[in-house]
């Protein structure tokens, strides 16, 4: 369906839970912030379904699972294989740390899942260590390698760049494209959480990044509302991608909704309005529909990063 500004709503975010086996530095919550994973605010699988069920009615076609991490949800599989099989979902994907892949991608594949994509920050040991609270780059690379290799493609990587951390890896990463079909996003830190609100001096603006490297040829820029400008090298096998939501809003094509894992409609990612689905989901399920719908054709023009925004969750607890 179409929101008020006549953009057509058609990508629905799940977080399933905000727990995570990592502490990314741009993605933890603030000292005292609390974890809101209390049972009876927790959205069963079953409940999950419903939701999608009614927003697949109303022209959701891709859903994509997030956390946390969500792979550390011992359901997981299950939430992928009912959404799955919902009539009017066509492209069901995944946003992981990749930490449990290497053990899960089959699972995952069976139980439906089109595609992924995976953060990644650093290619060296120390500095992954430093920038996941303790997280080890080998298991990330070997998800990201089995992931590959039973065919779950289109691979994303997702690195968040910030000056001074992991800026001197861009040609590293860049250099992945050459042999695997990967496609490298390098993304720009949004205020977002206690790092992001404190680092807006670390933003690497990604022009930058294309400028200074010739070599880069324009692919192309999809006109589905998917946030990444592509380019590639001539004769690597990948694509390197660049989203740029502080330097280039994307808002007048956004085309997502979130759901949060304590029940909550997000329909801006920067901006911190919600609708609590939960009551409607246990008491009222009959008035879903209508819910939904409002809160659809109501999402807000776009974020407000640069004024005075702040974000009340952190990104843990939206999934990116
Ligand atoms: P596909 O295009 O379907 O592959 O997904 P995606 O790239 O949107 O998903 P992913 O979870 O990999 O997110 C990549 C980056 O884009 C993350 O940093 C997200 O926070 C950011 N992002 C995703 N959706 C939005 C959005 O609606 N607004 C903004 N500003 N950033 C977004
Ligand atoms: N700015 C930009 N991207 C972020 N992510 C998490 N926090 C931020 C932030 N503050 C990215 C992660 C993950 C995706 C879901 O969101 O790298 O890949």
């Amino acid at each position: 369906m179409k929101d008020r500004f006549n953009r057509e709503i058609k990508y629905l975010r799940i977080s399933i839970t905000e727990k995570c086996n990592l502490k990314c530095i741009y993605c933890s919550p603030s000292e005292g912030e609390q974890c809101a994973e209390e049972r009876e605010k927790h959205l069963t699988a079953e409940e999950i379904e419903s939701v999608v069920r009614s927003m697949a009615q109303i022209g959701i076609s891709k859903v994509r699972i997030t956390g946390g991490e969500p792979l550390i949800r011992k359901d997981a599989c299950e939430i992928i294989e009912r959404i799955a099989k919902i009539s009017g979902v066509e492209d069901i994907s995944l946003t992981t740390n990749g930490v449990m892949l290497n053990k899960m991608a089959e699972t995952l594949k069976k139980a439906g899942l089109t595609r992924l994509n995976i953060s990644l920050d650093s290619l060296k040991e120390d500095k992954f260590s430093y920038i996941t609270g303790g997280g080890k780059l080998k298991d990330t690379l070997a998800g990201i390698e089995k992931s590959l290799a039973i065919g779950l493609q289109p691979v994303k990587i997702n690195t968040v760049l910030v000056k001074g951390v992991n800026d001197d890896e861009i040609d590293s990463f860049i250099e992945l494209t050459k042999d695997m079909p990967l496609q490298v996003r390098f993304i720009e830190l949004m205020p977002i959480g206690p790092f992001g609100e404190a680092n807006s001096d670390k933003i690497i603006p990604n022009e930058e990044i294309i400028e200074a490297r010739p070599q880069l040829v324009f692919d192309y820029k999809s006109n589905k509302g998917q946030p990444a400008t592509y380019y590639t090298i001539d004769g690597y096998k990948g694509k390197v991608g660049f989203i740029s939501p502080m330097s280039h809003k994307f808002c007048s094509t956004c085309n997502r909704i979130r759901l949060t894992s304590d029940g909550k409609l997000k329909p801006c990612l920067g901006n911190n309005g919600e609708i609590d689905l939960i009551e409607t989901i246990r008491k009222y399920p009959d008035k879903l529909d209508h819910l939904i719908q409002d809160t659809i054709y109501n999402k807000p023009q776009g974020h407000n990063f640069g004024k005075d925004f702040s974000s009340v969750r952190s990104m843990n607890k939206i999934g990116g």
